[in-house]
């Protein structure tokens, strides 16, 4: 196994271009399945994740050529099954769920299993297919689910903000009889980039953005070329970097107000923040204060930077409280951020995070992917060296970041373990 070993105490300054969102692009890939020619994605991040749900592509029967970031999708699919080996890789994999019944009629997946943070259940995604008249069975730890007949549009009210099923459900109303209304929608960035790139196949979806989305079904969906909006997630973790380091970092490519709930919090603990049309710059000269956070579906806190932030309390002047009311068990970073001196008390959903002036150089093992990035911003701020093992975690969703933090002057070496 891989791990990072990183000598840190060094300020993060430089420019980076953020990459794709990895959570725009699993849906996104998985539209593929839907179009009755060829979709090509641009500024598609080359993550473990997405090579995951290329190679599931690819086993369902479609055509890839890939040039870089852009990849190309043609052909139909011959084969229904998405396996338990593909998805237990990749939980989002039940993304193929909707495309594949609406496009074809029948779906055979796998339950996903749950993962570090959390049980992750997809009965929100299950139900959806039925209320769109789809007959759906589980057995044998699969999703067997069919409407020889087409689906038909329904009105879905979700009993709380799930994005996964979300997608699912507007990928698979795209192509039903009728109109379909989700309400309780979730409203993330990643759902307005997916809906954009449906329309632009054809589909005709309203109110993507809002907590009510109206899909009017289609008969067909033709090509396009669509890029992937720019990661809120990664370029969140790299403002972080530069206000725990002290530093000054530009961050290029993005969407600014995808951040407005991290930058308002990081201007509260004391961090300069400066923004402009796809750029943002960030700086601390000093130690940061305290601030409290409650993680919430977009356009509150992201569940996604609760790890990274955190890290970066570690470090406040002040007790910080940060409640995570997404995912049941995301605080697996704690104990690791412990080994490297941090006082945290952990009470159900909330931890509480006493700052210190410094932390120590320690040995620490990433358990999940945003767990791996807030241990190695924490790595990045002690004099040392410190080691984050299983950083196959990390490469699920950033890509490049060895290059991308050693050009800001991080000192950092991936090694065989
Ligand atoms: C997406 O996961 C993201 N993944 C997650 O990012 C992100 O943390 C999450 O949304 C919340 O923003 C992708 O987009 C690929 P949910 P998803 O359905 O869709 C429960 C990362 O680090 N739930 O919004 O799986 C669920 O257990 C990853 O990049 C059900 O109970 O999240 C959770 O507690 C981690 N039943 C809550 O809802 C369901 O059928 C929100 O989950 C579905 C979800």
């Amino acid at each position: 196994m891989d791990a990072l070993e990183i000598t840190g105490g060094t300020a993060l300054r430089g420019t980076v271009k953020v990459s794709g969102a990895k959570n725009a692009a699993l849906p996104l890939l998985a539209v593929s399945l839907m179009g009755a020619d060829k979709l090509t994605l641009e500024n598609l991040p080359a993550l473990a994740d997405t090579n995951s749900m290329i190679e599931l592509l690819e086993h369902h029967g479609l055509t890839v050529a890939r040039n870089d970031e852009t990849v190309s999708f043609s052909g139909s699919a011959t084969n229904f099954d998405a396996p338990y080996e593909l998805v237990a890789k990749m939980r989002a994999s039940i993304l193929v769920l909707g495309p594949l019944l609406a496009r074809y009629g029948e779906a055979r997946v796998s339950l996903p299993g749950g993962c570090a943070i959390g049980t992750r259940p997809v009965d929100l995604h299950v139900k959806a297919m039925q209320k769109l008249g789809a007959t759906v069975e589980l057995a044998d730890g699969y999703i067997q689910a069919r409407a020889p007949k087409g689906l038909t549009g329904a009105r879905i009210v979700f009993p709380f903000v799930s994005v996964g099923a979300t997608e699912n459900a507007m990928m698979a109303a795209a192509l039903a009889r009728g109109t379909t209304e989700l309400v309780q929608a979730a409203r993330e960035p990643e759902i307005i980039d997916l809906a954009t790139c449906l329309n632009a196949m054809g589909a005709k979806i309203t109110g993507h953005g809002t907590d009510i989305i109206t899909i009017e079904g289609v008969d067909a969906l033709h090509s396009t070329n669509h890029q992937v909006l720019p990661d809120r997630i990664e370029a969140g973790s790299f403002a972080i970097g530069a206000a725990m380091t002290c530093g000054h970092l530009r961050l290029e490519t993005i969407v600014p107000e995808h951040l407005e709930s991290l930058f308002d919090v990081m201007r509260d603990a004391g961090a300069s923040i400066k923004t402009g049309a796809d750029w943002a710059e960030i700086s601390a000269s000093n130690r940061l204060q305290a601030v409290d956070i409650e993680t919430r579906p977009y356009p509150g806190f992201a569940t996604d930077l609760q790890a990274q932030y955190m890290a970066m309390m570690c470090l406040a002047d002040g007790s910080s409280v940060i409640s995570e009311t997404i995912f049941e068990n995301r605080f697996m970073h704690v104990p690791e951020l412990a080994r490297m001196g941090a006082n945290i008390i952990v009470d159900g959903r909330s931890a509480v995070v006493k700052g210190r002036e410094a932390l120590k150089p320690a040995p620490v093992m990433a358990t999940d992917l945003r767990a791996s990035i807030s241990l190695v911003l924490a790595a990045l701020t002690i004099d040392g060296v410190s080691r984050v093992n299983r950083i196959y975690h990390l490469d699920r969703g950033y890509s490049r970041l060895e290059q991308k933090l050693g050009a800001c002057g991080a000192k950092l070496q991936r090694i065989q373990t």
